[in-house]
C-alpha cells in the first residue's frame, strides 16, 4: 500500500521508475554474464545498527532483482558495496581501512565497481574525502538516496564515470522495494525512520533526517507477510519507536501499533528498539505487559546515571524519572529484563558523576550493556564542548564499568538456573556437537542439546548452568 504521509512518501511512479532501472541493469547483467551461464557477483557489507542492517537487506534485494548473486567476500566480486555507519569514529575508521584494502582487489579486477553508501556518506566532509583520496570508489550515495540505488548503479555501470549523490533532505519513506532477508526466522521491521531528538553527542539526526512514520497498514501488511513466511521473531525498528505516529493523523501511536501487531494470528514474538526513556509512557509499559507476543525485555538506553550529564546530553529525563520508569516496569511486567546503552567520558563528566552511572546500573540490574567511550562527532554540539579528561582516564572508567556489569550479568544468568525459558533455536550451538543455540524471550543466548529439526520452532528449555556469555539448558 502506498504511504499516505504525502510530505515524505516516495511516489509509486518513482518506485516504478527505479524498477525500470533494475531491468536495465538486469539487461547489462544478461549480456555480460547471464547469457554465458554466469552470475555477476555482489558483496554487500553493512556496518552499525539494525536500521542499517534493514537498509542493507533492501540493497541486497535490489541487487538480486538486477541479476546479481550475493557472495560472502569481496574476493572475486564484480560489485562491492559498503553500507556505512557514522555513530563513532571507530566505525568510520574501520570503513576507511576496509575501503583502502579494496584498492588491491580493483587492481586485480579493474572492471569491478566499488560503492559506498549509508550514514557516513551523508556527511559532506566524508564524501569529499572519498572523492579526493579514494579515486577507485565508483559510486557514493547517502541515506536519503537509498531508494534510487538502481538508477545510480545503472549510471555507474553504463557511464564509467564516478557517481556521487549526497543531497541533503529531511528524509523520505520508500515503500515497495524488494528485500533480501538475511535470516529465516528473525526479521527486522522498520516502523519509522530518522530522529528529532538531537542528543548533543549524536550524529544520527544529521545523517538520517527527521522522524517519519510508516503507515500502520504498510507495517501490518509486512508483518503478515513475515508471519506467513515462517518468521517467528520480529523486531520493530526505529531510532525512537516511542515517537511512532507523532507525524500521522490517525491516532495510532506506538502502544496501539504494538497491540495491532500482537493481535495478528500466528505463533511469533515481537521485539522493538530503540525506546527513548523520555517518551516511554506507563501506557506503553501496560501494553507490553498485556500483549502476550511482546517480549518481556526492554532496551532502554540511559546513557548516564547523572542528571547533570543527562541534561548536557539533551536527553530530557533525569536519573530519578528513569529509575521510576524502571520500577513501574518491574512491577507491571513479570520477569522483565532490561538492557541499555552507556556513554563513558561525555565532555565534562567527572569521576563522581561517572560513579553515579555505576550505581544506577547496580540499582537497575541490567542483563547486559552496550558501553561506549564518548567519540566526538563533527557537527554535533558535544564536538565543541571542553573535554578535559584524558582518553587513558576514560579507558579506566570504562573498564571499571565493565567489571561491575560483568558481576551483575553473572548474577542475572545464575538466577536463571532451574527456570524454564521459551527459546527459538536458530542454528548449531558453540558449546559442542549436537548443541543448538537460540534466544529466550528476554534475549538471553541459550545453548542446549537438540535435533536440527527443532531449528525455527519454539521450545521450552530448563536452564542448568550459567556461562558468562550464555546459559546452558535441557529440553523440557
Ligand atoms: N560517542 C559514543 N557513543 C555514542 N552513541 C551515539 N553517539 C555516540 C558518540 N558520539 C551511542 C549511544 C547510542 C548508541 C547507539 O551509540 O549510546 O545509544
Ligand atoms: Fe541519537 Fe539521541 Fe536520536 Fe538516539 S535518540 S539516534 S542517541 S539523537
Amino acid at each position: 500500500m502506498a504511504n499516505l504521509n504525502r510530505k515524505v512518501a516516495v511516489p509509486a511512479e518513482e518506485i516504478d521508475r527505479q524498477r525500470e532501472f533494475m531491468l536495465l541493469v538486469h539487461d547489462i547483467s544478461e549480456a555480460r554474464f547471464l547469457s554465458q551461464g554466469n552470475y555477476p557477483k555482489a558483496f554487500v557489507r553493512t556496518y552499525g545498527c539494525q536500521g542499517n542492517v534493514a537498509d542493507g537487506e533492501k540493497l541486497k534485494g535490489m541487487l538480486e532483482e538486477m541479476g546479481y548473486q550475493l557472495v560472502d567476500s569481496p574476493e572475486g566480486a564484480d560489485f562491492v558495496l559498503y553500507n556505512t555507519c557514522a555513530i563513532r569514529e571507530h566505525a568510520e575508521d574501520r570503513v576507511f581501512g576496509n575501503v583502502g584494502a579494496l584498492k588491491n582487489n580493483k587492481r586485480r579486477n579493474p572492471s569491478m565497481l566499488i560503492g559506498l553508501c549509508g550514514c557516513m556518506m551523508q556527511q559532506e566532509h566524508v564524501a569529499q574525502k572519498i572523492k579526493k583520496s579514494y579515486p577507485y570508489v565508483d559510486l557514493v550515495f547517502g541515506t536519503h538516496a537509498m531508494h534510487r540505488f538502481p538508477e545510480l548503479f545503472y549510471q555507474a555501470l553504463s557511464s564509467h564515470c564516478r557517481v556521487f549523490e549526497i543531497s541533503q533532505s529531511d528524509g523520505v519513506i520508500a515503500e515497495g522495494l524488494p528485500t533480501h532477508r538475511d535470516g529465516q526466522f528473525k526479521a527486522w521491521l522498520p516502523i519509522m525512520y530518522g530522529c528529532n531528538n538531537f542528543c548533543t553527542y549524536c550524529v544520527v539526526p544529521y545523517v538520517r533526517g527527521r522522524e517519519r512514520s510508516r503507515q500502520p497498514e504498510d507495517i501490518l501488511e509486512e508483518a503478515r507477510e513475515l508471519i506467513a513466511h515462517g518468521y517467528k521473531d520480529i523486531t520493530l525498528l526505529g531510532q525512537n519507536v516511542n515517537s511512532y505516529g507523532n507525524d500521522l493523523q490517525n491516532g495510532i501511536r506506538f502502544p496501539q501499533l504494538l497491540q495491532k501487531i500482537n493481535d495478528l494470528d500466528g505463533e511469533f514474538r515481537i521485539r522493538f528498539m530503540t525506546s527513548h526513556p523520555k517518551d516511554c509512557t506507563h501506557e506503553l509499559i501496560d501494553t507490553i505487559a498485556r500483549c502476550d507476543k511482546v517480549c518481556n525485555h526492554i532496551h532502554l538506553p540511559v546513557q548516564s546515571g547523572n542528571s547533570r550529564v543527562l541534561k548536557a546530553m539533551n536527553r530530557r529525563y533525569t536519573r530519578e524519572s528513569y529509575l521510576s520508569l524502571i520500577e513501574y516496569a518491574k512491577q507491571k511486567i513479570p520477569n522483565v529484563s532490561f538492557t541499555s546503552d552507556i556513554i563513558v567520558g561525555f565532555p565534562g563528566e567527572t569521576y563522581e558523576e561517572f560513579l553515579q552511572t555505576v550505581s544506577l546500573i547496580e540499582q537497575v540490574g541490567y542483563d547486559s550493556l552496550y558501553t561506549f567511550i564518548f567519540s566526538p562527532r563533527k557537527g554535533t554540539k558535544a564536538y565543541d564542548m571542553p573535554d578535559p579528561v584524558s582518553q587513558e582516564e576514560k579507558g579506566k572508567w570504562f573498564r571499571e564499568l565493565l567489571a561491575v556489569q560483568e558481576k551483575i550479568g553473572e548474577g542475572k544468568y545464575q538466577a536463571l538456573v532451574g527456570k524454564t525459558l521459551r527459546v527459538l533455536p536458530e542454528g548449531p550451538g558453540k558449546t559442542g556437537e549436537g548443541y543448538l543455540t537460540g534466544r529466550s524471550d528476554s534475549n538471553v543466548i541459550v545453548d542446549f542439546p537438540g535435533e536440527d529439526s527443532l531449528i525455527g520452532k519454539f521450545v521450552n528449555v530448563t536452564i542448568t548452568k550459567a556461562l558468562n556469555w550464555a546459559v546452558l539448558g535441557e529440553l523440557r
